[in-house]
């Protein structure tokens, strides 16, 4: 099992970076699959951002060319337990009406993020809504809601690293991991 130190703490790599990219590959394959017309890829900001910036670059090389628009929207705040609560801070800038829109997020654990997301853009008039998430918890989900496109099943643990954080922090690694207890 290997094991990475960042600053003062060491983590457990859960994902490594070159697991992640064959599965982001793959995951392009299974979009292209679904033939999705006029597709506008929206990431939810923050965690998703290093993901789709790496799955539209896959998607690229499957012969794809989306638009991109960016969500961002807020549920965690600073801590690592979900509020229930879902607020957009940033909303996108385009029409979702006439696009078959792949919304982009990094985990499903309550499913709140991705259902709120999926509802405002189904409520704007797009053709389709599919969701692709990096990771999913099972079992922890408090809404009914099933992605489209899954990354990994991912034990139960809070996880940063790949655009993910912990109150702002190790966004920047490359790879997945689990903060160990010192
Ligand atoms: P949900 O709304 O409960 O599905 O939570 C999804 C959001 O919570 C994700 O988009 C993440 O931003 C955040 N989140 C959930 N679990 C984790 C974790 O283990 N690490 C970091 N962020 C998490
Ligand atoms: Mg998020």
């Amino acid at each position: 099992m290997k094991h990475v130190t960042v600053g003062e703490r060491k983590l457990r790599v859960l994902y490594s970076k070159q697991e992640i990219a064959q599965r982001v590959a793959e995951i392009a394959g299974e979009i292209k699959s679904a033939q999705m017309e006029r597709l506008l890829v929206v990431p939810i900001l923050k965690g998703s951002f290093i993901f789709a910036a790496d799955l539209v670059r896959a998607l690229h090389e499957k012969g794809m060319a989306p638009t991109i628009e960016f969500l961002s929207l807020s549920s965690y705040r600073e801590a690592t337990v979900s509020s229930g609560q879902v607020e957009i801070l940033r909303d996108v800038e385009g029409e979702v009406e006439g696009w078959s829109v792949l919304l982009v997020d990094d985990i499903l654990e309550s499913g709140r993020t991705t259902a709120f997301a999926k509802d405002l853009m189904v409520a704007r008039g797009a053709l389709e809504v599919k969701t692709c998430v990096l990771l999913e918890k099972p079992g922890k989900r408090a809404v009914d809601l099933k992605a489209d496109f899954v990354g990994f099943k991912c034990p139960d643990y809070f996880v940063v690293g790949y655009g993910m954080d912990m109150a702002h922090n190790y966004r920047q690694l490359p790879f997945v991991g689990v903060i160990e207890e010192n």
